[in-house]
């Protein structure tokens, strides 16, 4: 009778803490760490799947918006600005207690033509773009006062090269563009926390831009907190070795580092960057998975994941969040970039909502790491 209490204990203490290890999220495992967010569309804000609304809520400490801040969905027309979607992006954010980041304020994809030209369709002077920045930046910011924690300032304007990109902005008003941005921001929030977001940051020449970048602002007076690595990862690039060494120089430089939009794409690549605007065109060979991941690629992508996520950990002390590109595979972006049609697997939950055995590994090893906080 007493063995059998016993073991009915210990089953029962078993099953729980199989319970708990299943119930435990990545950001539990990541909390006094960093935050550990997700890029949410306004579908699932909207929660037309509420499978997703809810791993949203349960499983993130903290959000962005894939695309509802961004210059064109949110000022379509010069003084029209649409908040609908905001409104709610940020309410839901609130509602599940999670650290909302604004995406993002100055950036040369998803702005409306207007912002550069006048009415006979010529470029603007720099006094007028630097204004229409500046209304821009103080109506977007200031309507989210107190409630953003930190904005996406500026996106994307350094070329892999370390040139800046010669976007409108930059062709307009030089890079002082950048500098104003990050003043505005501050006016208009003076708490919030403001960053300079950027894809392949990792390629030496880009980080070595992106430091100068840093070390101007900070001479300037200006606040950054911040620097954001995209981090759209391929199988093989960057290599762990290049990703090491643009947080050393951005922890010399005196900056923060978030990781803003994590992803590992399983598929071959024409492509290493993450402009937009680019595309390739579609063959079955650059489509492999469409019937599913073989087991022993996905193992090498599982052991990618890892090698990579120790990375974030060791150096704890300067990343204060890592944000995924999107819940699931279902839903990733990748899946029409840079190429249209495919079936890429890149984030942390299937097409079935389902998470990948991964984070569970992820989740150990995260739990075990001792924090240099
Ligand atoms: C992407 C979104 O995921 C897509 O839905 C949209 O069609 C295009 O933009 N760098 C960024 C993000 O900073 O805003 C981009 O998001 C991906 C690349």
């Amino acid at each position: 009778m007493k063995l059998k209490i016993i073991s009915t204990f210990a089953a029962i203490a078993l099953l729980t803490s199989v319970h708990t290890m299943a119930q435990k999220t990545l950001a539990d495992a990541t909390k006094g760490k960093f935050l550990f967010g997700v890029a949410v569309s306004m579908q699932q804000v909207n929660g037309a799947n509420p499978i997703e609304s809810g791993l949203i809520a349960k499983e993130f400490s903290a959000i962005v918006p894939e695309n509802c801040m961004k210059p064109q969905p949110i000022q379509p027309e010069e003084n029209k600005f649409f908040w609908d979607d905001a409104d709610k992006f940020v309410a839901f954010g609130e509602k599940n207690k999670q650290a909302v980041t604004g995406h993002c304020l100055i950036w040369h994809s998803q702005i409306p033509r207007w912002f550069f030209v006048d009415e006979s369709g010529k470029n603007v002077s720099p006094e007028v773009l630097k204004e229409r920045m500046r209304k821009h930046i103080f109506a977007v910011v200031g309507r989210y006062k107190g409630r953003i924690k930190g904005w996406d300032v500026v996106n994307e304007a350094f070329e892999d090269n370390g040139k800046y990109r010669n976007s409108k902005f930059f062709q307009i008003l030089g890079k002082d563009f950048i500098k104003y941005a990050f003043q505005f921001a501050h006016e208009a929030d003076p708490n919030a926390e403001l960053y300079y977001n950027d894809y392949n940051v990792e390629t030496p020449a880009k980080c070595d831009g992106i430091v100068g970048l840093v070390k101007e602002l900070k001479a300037s007076g200006c606040r950054i907190d911040a620097v954001g690595s995209q981090s759209h990862m391929h199988m093989k690039s960057p290599s762990l070795d290049a990703i090491e060494t643009s947080f050393k120089k951005l922890k010399a430089a005196g900056v923060h580092i978030l990781i803003t939009e994590w992803d590992i794409s399983i598929l071959p690549s024409p492509y290493d960057g993450a402009n937009i605007s680019s595309n390739f065109a579609y063959s079955k060979e650059m489509d492999p998975y469409r019937d599913g991941v073989p087991d022993s690629v996905q193992q090498i992508w599982n052991k990618r994941m890892l090698d990579v996520f120790n990375i974030f950990l060791k150096y704890d002390d300067v990343v204060d969040r890592v944000t995924v590109w999107g819940l699931s595979d279902a839903g990733t972006w990748l899946n029409g970039f840079p190429i249209r049609g495919r079936k890429d697997y890149p984030v942390f939950f299937d097409r079935d909502y389902k998470r990948k055995p991964v984070v569970d590994q992820m989740i150990k090893m995260a739990s075990k790491y001792k924090s240099l906080k």
